[in-house]
């Protein structure tokens, strides 16, 4: 396992790290001390968590698995999603603390903060997530879908008033989910020093993969009752996920002629990018997790087959909307 320095303030971060939200939560209590043991054996150090509006006992999960684990506290790192649900009549600080108090923890490693909305006040939030880190509430800080002028502007911020860098910038970004993570603006973002990408989504929910039937299911049909297939999955920003799909076999079958799963050439794809700092990816048994870190592997046989990967990137990718549960549309 390669890690990336990403803050002055934490250790290396492994560059493949694990995601949460909707595989955590389908694990047995036994399947997670074991998914989370097997991370931890083969160097992973990252996981990835937040208070979910459909699986809002991951927290509790995670905290029982890392309890029975034994980990020492200073072998793991977490990053912690908060959101703009309640925001700003409740407040980051407000949110982390009920998060730590699920986690039993005094601080996370890295808070992770959603892409503001236009009217909020940008100095002020920037500011308020600083105070995370002041108060030793978290070590350090990143942004989730933020746009490459948001970030410069939150870069500038820092700079101004001494305040410390976001770590990493969280996208989704996959090998055919890939023109706003290579488009302009973030391109420059890259190359410029910013903070490295944290790559979400890396299996498109686990499509890429072959489980073909998953599709998102949005807070008022969930409310209505209708429930997903197999798990949840983000929103199809761009509208592109049904190429996807149809292009799936033509990912699995180049997959193949090198060796390998659909799955692995699909993280080989992402960890390859210059920028990375790590690549989250959703598992749920220890299986899975030795066969897709087998992507590592793979890495340095992308030069071959470089052009076919780029003939899978589709046209027309959208940049993530503003996510509310209480108001999804
Ligand atoms: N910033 C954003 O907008 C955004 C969007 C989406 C996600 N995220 C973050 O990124 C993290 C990961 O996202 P994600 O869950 O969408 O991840 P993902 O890595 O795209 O997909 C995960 C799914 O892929 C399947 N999978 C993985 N390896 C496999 C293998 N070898 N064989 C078969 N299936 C395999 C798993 O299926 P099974 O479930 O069947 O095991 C799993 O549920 C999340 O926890 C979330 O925090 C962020």
């Amino acid at each position: 396992m390669d890690y990336r320095t990403i803050s002055p303030s934490l250790p290396p971060v492994s560059i493949v790290s694990l995601g949460s939200w909707n595989t955590f939560s389908r694990c047995t209590p036994d399947g997670l001390v074991a998914l989370l043991s097997r991370a931890f054996a083969r160097g992973i150090n990252l996981l990835d968590v937040g208070y979910y509006w459909d699986k809002p006992d991951t927290e509790d999960a995670v905290a029982a698995a890392l309890d029975r684990i034994g980990a020492a506290r200073s072998d793991y790192l977490i990053a912690q999603k908060l959101w703009l649900w309640n925001y700003p009549e409740e407040g980051f600080e407000t949110q982390l603390a009920r998060s730590l108090a699920r986690l039993g923890h005094d601080h996370v490693d890295v808070v992770m903060v959603s892409r503001p909305t236009g009217e909020t006040g940008f100095a002020n939030y920037v500011a308020e997530v600083i105070a995370l880190i002041s108060k030793g509430m978290a070590r350090a800080w990143g942004v989730t879908n933020f746009l490459p002028e948001q970030v410069a502007e939150t870069l500038a911020l820092c700079d101004a008033n001494g305040w410390p860098r976001p770590s990493m910038l969280q996208m989704q970004y996959n090998v055919m989910r890939r023109g706003i993570v290579e488009g302009p603006g973030y391109d420059k973002l890259w190359s410029s020093g910013g903070p490295g990408l944290c790559a979400a989504h890396t299996m498109e929910g686990g499509i890429l993969a072959g489980h073909l039937d998953r599709d998102r299911v949005d807070p008022p049909a969930m409310a209505a009752g209708v429930r997903p297939v197999g798990r949840n999955i983000a929103r199809d920003s761009g509208g592109i996920r049904e190429e996807i799909r149809l292009r799936q076999p033509a990912l699995a079958s180049l997959a193949e002629e090198i060796g390998a799963t659909p799955a692995q050439l699909a993280l080989a794809f992402v960890v390859d990018h210059p920028a990375l700092s790590t690549a989250l990816i959703g598992v749920s048994t220890p299986q899975q997790l030795d066969e897709n870190l087998a992507a590592l592997d793979l890495v340095s046989r992308l030069p071959e087959i470089r052009e076919r990967l780029d003939a899978l990137a589709i046209a027309g990718v959208g940049h993530p909307k503003l996510f509310n549960p209480h108001n999804d549309i």
